[in-house]
């Protein structure tokens, strides 16, 4: 079996076979990262080029990682010396990167919907590295892949997504993912940051963290994201840590042996409490590893599994 598209654009577009699938193959991966010469030869000859118009330290690093592990050549691309600032449009430099032979394409940009533009644009592979409020998949796996190993199952899991579920790409891929593999999803912020009709991608909605967290099995913790939201949506980073920040009182309300998760980057004492963010229950780093062996998968199936 292999993934439908060339691309991996969304996980709203993948069936739940196909999550597993990328999972499955992860769990064949991951324990290349801990070998002395960590490298196998799986896309030997392939290039593979990083496309980040927005900054980022763990998904750039990982893409890189996860390609050079898999023995691919790896071209980082920084548009502030490229001739993205002469007004070359995306599209255009995408198709340039891809008359170089380049493979696959990982795009992060700030406007939904340039991933898809641009899997439509090239014969490239093309993957989603974070597309302004819209998706973020590879980060989405990665969570539920750290999930899967430590809860086994995602049928039933009561998984709490809690803070600014408007503007993040990270609530929304797992949305879709979370409710393809049965588990109970709730998320919880300030009204201004829940979007309208998210009950149905399945969510249950709370305005009271305390009511989200009670019973979680698992509790992800979301980035006051201020770059991109408007401004007042809350009144102070104060009130909303208040309201809205997990600490280790409120974490007492969740089922015994619940995970702590967060995508990063961290605001310490803003959306979670330090002691949270470093307790035996916060499986933050781990995701973080478990991202290598996600896109090492990633970058296999897209690039035909071969
Ligand atoms: N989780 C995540 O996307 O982090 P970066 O912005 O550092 O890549």
């Amino acid at each position: 079996m292999n993934l439908k598209h060339k691309d991996l654009v969304s996980l709203a577009s993948l069936s739940a076979e196909e999550i597993l699938l990328i999972l499955e193959t992860a769990d064949s991966f991951k324990e290349v990262s801990g070998r002395e010469i960590k490298k196998v030869p799986a896309l030997r000859g392939k290039t593979v080029v990083n496309l980040f118009f927005e900054p980022s330290t763990r998904t750039r690093t990982s893409f890189e990682l996860a390609a050079k592990r898999l023995s691919a050549d790896v071209i980082n691309f920084s548009p502030g010396s490229s001739s993205v600032v002469k007004g070359e449009t995306l599209l255009d430099t995408a198709r340039n990167i891809e008359a170089m032979q380049a493979d696959v394409i990982i795009v992060r940009h700030p406007s939904a919907g340039a991933a898809e533009t641009l899997a439509k644009g090239v014969k490239s592979s093309v993957v989603n590295a974070g597309d302004g409020w819209h998706e973020h998949p590879t980060q989405a796996l990665l969570d539920l892949y750290t999930l899967r190993e430590r809860k086994r199952s995602f049928s039933g899991l009561k998984v709490a997504i809690v803070g600014d579920i408007m503007h993040s790409r990270v609530a929304r891929s797992n949305l879709h993912a979370l409710a393809k593999l049965g588990a109970e999803v709730r998320v919880a912020g300030p009204p201004t940051m829940i979007p309208q009709g998210i009950e149905r991608l399945g969510a249950q909605v709370h305005y009271h963290l305390d009511e989200a967290v009670r019973g979680a099995d698992v509790i992800m913790m979301l980035r006051l994201q201020l770059e991109r939201q408007a401004r007042g949506l809350f009144p102070t980073i104060r009130e909303y840590s208040r309201l809205y920040g997990l600490n280790a009182e409120r974490l007492k309300l969740a089922a015994p042996g619940a995970l702590v998760m967060h995508p990063g980057p961290i605001n310490r004492g803003v959306e979670i409490a330090s002691d949270v963010a470093d307790s035996l229950s916060s499986v933050i780093l781990d995701q973080v590893s478990n991202g290598v062996a996600v896109r090492m998968a990633v970058l296999y199936l897209v690039s035909g599994g071969q």
